[in-house]
């Protein structure tokens, strides 16, 4: 199953994405992460889009689609694969549908006002790629992850002027992909408000 999780920020994609991958057995291509883990191995993708990533902007539709398509190619997706965060734009969708065979775009719905209690409260664990929140899933001991032991980190685009930043490029580029994926009748509507378990059943129903 080849599927694209859609929505704004904070919505809860990466969640979802890390229960999914493990219930499908299908891996979870981020966007996000893989440019994080460039900016943080310090390579020359990474130096190009640090600040591109800090101001919450979007890396160029060619850099992106080209590191997709190269990380489709790596064999680990006979069975299917989540794409989380990818594709953000008109232009990227168009390109992707020349060289992969999408089943469903599930678009995570969330109100406004819980997207910025979401981001500010997130913190996550660098070498476990562990997701945390302050309230709605802390660690069991204070700053640290429970897998790892290694300290928790508040990434750099939870800042609030990045997040709303991030905000208005999702209204903008990334919102016009509902209708695209809706007209393909691919989209699937998933009420991301919800509890972590709720949210992650009804995703499961949605995709049986
Ligand atoms: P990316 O990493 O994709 O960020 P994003 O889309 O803004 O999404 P987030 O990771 O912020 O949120 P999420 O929906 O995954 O929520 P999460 O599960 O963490 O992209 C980062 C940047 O990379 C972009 O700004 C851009 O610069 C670049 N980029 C990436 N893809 C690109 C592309 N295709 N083109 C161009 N540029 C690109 O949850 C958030 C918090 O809420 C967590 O703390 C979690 O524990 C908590 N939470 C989640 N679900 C629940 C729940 N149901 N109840 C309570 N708490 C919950």
């Amino acid at each position: 199953m080849n599927l694209i999780f859609l929505g704004p920020p904070g919505a809860g994609k990466g969640t979802m994405a890390s229960l999914a991958k493990d219930f499908y057995n299908i891996p979870h291509i981020s966007t996000g992460d893989l440019f994080r883990a460039a900016i943080s191995n310090e390579t020359a993708l990474g130096k190009q889009v640090k600040a591109i990533l800090a101001a919450g902007d979007l890396v160029p539709d060619e850099v992106t689609i080209a590191m997709v398509q190269e990380r489709l190619l790596e064999g680990d997706t006979d069975r299917g694969y989540i794409l989380d965060g990818f594709p953000r734009t008109i232009g990227q969708a168009e390109s992707l549908d020349k060289f992969a065979d999408i089943d469903h775009a599930v678009n995570f719905n969330i109100p406004r006002e819980m997207i910025v209690k979401r981001l500010t409260g997130r913190r996550v664990a660098k070498r476990s790629g562990k997701l945390y929140h302050i309230i709605y899933n802390p660690p069991k001991v204070e700053g640290v992850c429970d897998v790892t032991g290694e300290p928790l980190i508040q990434r750099e685009d939870d800042k609030e002027e990045a997040i709303l930043n991030r905000l208005d490029v999702y209204d903008e580029q990334t919102a016009p992909l509902i209708a695209y994926y809706r007209k393909q009748g691919k989209l699937v509507d998933i009420d991301s408000s919800l509890s972590t378990d709720e949210v992650f059943k009804q995703l499961l129903r949605s995709l049986a």
